[in-house]
């Protein structure tokens, strides 16, 4: 699908010049010299990226960004500035606009940020679409691109609805909890209890009483009668978490329950019968489980009705940068934080990484990221030790610097070295001179110059 982009400016040189050069790229183009008149474009046609000047001579730009941004609709605004305009343009950002760009700079600088403003529109769009429809995020997880992962939701719609127990192997972090969640939710038993139980942290005489309850007077100490979790799993879904660690007497219980679904309390008489969905989990490979005899293989077959091997995230990693998008679309959201993503060069270490610790891990390594990343894309240095290592492997000057990537890759027609010097000089010392509140002392500090050098800088760049 073609992407449209829309150039608000009032300088026909500009916008033929533009126009000419994106029309080249493929895009389609749109033109308007007045905010009202681009505006008005907006809302006949479906527009992926704005240009937008913000000196016109109708409106104030930074207005007709506002209310871009405030609609609904998902647009990312580049905004056009003359060189001396970087504070304006600083303020724009905050307005939600994506980035700036210098109208005379060189225009491979343009094309690049347009597409990664596309590329970004076009994960978030994605996300929308996979938390719209039902059965996908909208149960809560997601399902992902990858062929083995839509076979899996399609197996876990279908089994869904019924009683049938399902087992779910995979390694530690891969979903397996959160895909019982899904298989709860997606029945009719949603409106009823959904209950964890962990097998292995719980000790094995605690289990019994834990699952099965007791009667009053059954052991010391048990002073009233007690519905164990079978009982009060009654019409919902039980997730055994775990399974393989469950002691063989245990198992032979739990085997009875699933054969006859009746429940003896600890010191009872009589069976009560309980309506419970089983779903069961194990980090091992339970067949492997059976042969060295840690699991009875009729518990096995019982539970394994149907089988889910989720896989680890190294074996699934054209959804990477869907998780990521999404974790840090949830992060944003309760942190209340705007981070576009991640750069070129983490996206590079993390399809390196193995990530043992699978889908949770990546969600922690998110997490830890947005806290340390005060910019709008987390770097590689807010990454935790194992990836720099794995930095240093990969790319040996990595490793040094405190600033370990602060640009992107370089383009495939090169770039202009002295004019992204230049921007990223200036960049600093706007951030500097913004954390620390315009004080330059301090400002010249955090960019390890002297207070005079600062000062050199900010009237070549006309910041004041
Ligand atoms: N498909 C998914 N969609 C969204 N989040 C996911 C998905 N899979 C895993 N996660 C995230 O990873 C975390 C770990 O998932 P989960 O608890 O299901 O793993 P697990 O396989 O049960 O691991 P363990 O064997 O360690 O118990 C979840 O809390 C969730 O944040
Ligand atoms: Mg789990």
């Amino acid at each position: 699908m073609t992407a449209t982009i829309l150039i608000i400016d009032d300088d026909e040189m500009i916008r033929s010049f533009f126009s000419e050069l994106l029309e080249d790229e493929g895009y389609e183009v749109l033109a308007a010299a007045t905010g009202g008149e681009g505006e008005a474009l907006l809302r006949q046609k479906p527009v992926d990226v704005v240009l937008l000047d913000l000196r016109l001579p109708d409106v104030d730009g930074l207005t007709v960004l506002g209310r871009i941004k405030g609609q609904e609709v998902n647009v990312h605004v580049i905004v056009l500035t003359a060189f001396s305009a970087v504070p304006t343009a600083v303020e724009a950002m905050k307005l939600g606009a994506y980035d700036y760009v210098d109208k005379t700079s060189d225009a491979s600088k343009l094309k690049l940020i347009i597409e990664r403003a596309l590329k970004e529109l076009a994960m978030q769009r994605e996300i929308e679409r996979l938390r719209r429809r039902s059965g996908g995020y909208a149960q809560g997880w997601i399902v992902g691109e990858s062929d083995e992962m839509r076979r899996i939701a399609r197996l876990v719609e279908k089994v869904a609805p019924g009683r049938a127990t399902v087992l779910l192997q995979g390694e530690s972090g891969t979903g397996k909890e959160v895909v019982a969640d899904a298989i709860h939710r997606q029945s009719a038993r949603s409106n009823k209890a959904f209950t964890v139980i962990n097998c292995a942290a719980i000790p094995e005489d605690l289990l019994e009483s834990e699952l099965f309850g007791f009667e009053e007077g059954a052991f010391t100490g048990a002073r009233r009668r007690k519905k164990g979790l079978l009982e009060v799993a009654d019409e919902g879904t039980l997730f055994l978490d775990e399974i393989a660690e469950m002691a063989p007497k245990m198992q032979a219980k739990i085997l009875r329950v699933l054969e006859t679904r009746m429940v003896r309390r600890v010191g009872g008489t009589s069976d009560v019968t309980v309506d419970v969905r089983f779903i069961a989990a194990s980090n091992r490979d339970l067949k492997e489980a059976v042969k060295q005899g840690t699991l009875r293989e009729d518990l096995y077959y019982r539970l394994g009705v149907v089988v889910i091997d989720l896989p680890p995230l190294r074996e699934r990693m054209e959804d990477l940068e869907l998780f990521v998008a999404a974790f840090v679309d949830e992060f944003n959201r309760s942190m209340g934080r705007k981070v576009t993503g991640v750069s070129s060069r983490v996206l590079k270490l993390m399809r390196e990484y193995p990530w043992p610790g699978n889908i949770r891990e990546l969600r922690n390594v998110i997490e830890r990221a947005m806290v340390l990343c005060e910019g709008e894309e987390i770097q590689p240095s807010h990454l935790p030790g194992d990836f720099s290592e794995l930095a240093a492997a990969v790319d040996p000057s990595a490793a040094t610097p405190q600033l370990s990537d602060p640009a992107p890759e370089l383009p495939d027609d090169g770039l202009d070295l002295e004019d992204v010097v230049v921007h990223l000089e200036r960049h600093y010392i706007v951030e500097a001179l913004e954390r620390t509140g315009g004080n330059q002392t301090e400002a010249a500090a955090l960019l390890s110059i002297s207070r005079d050098q600062l000062r050199y800088r900010m009237e070549k760049y006309k910041l004041t």
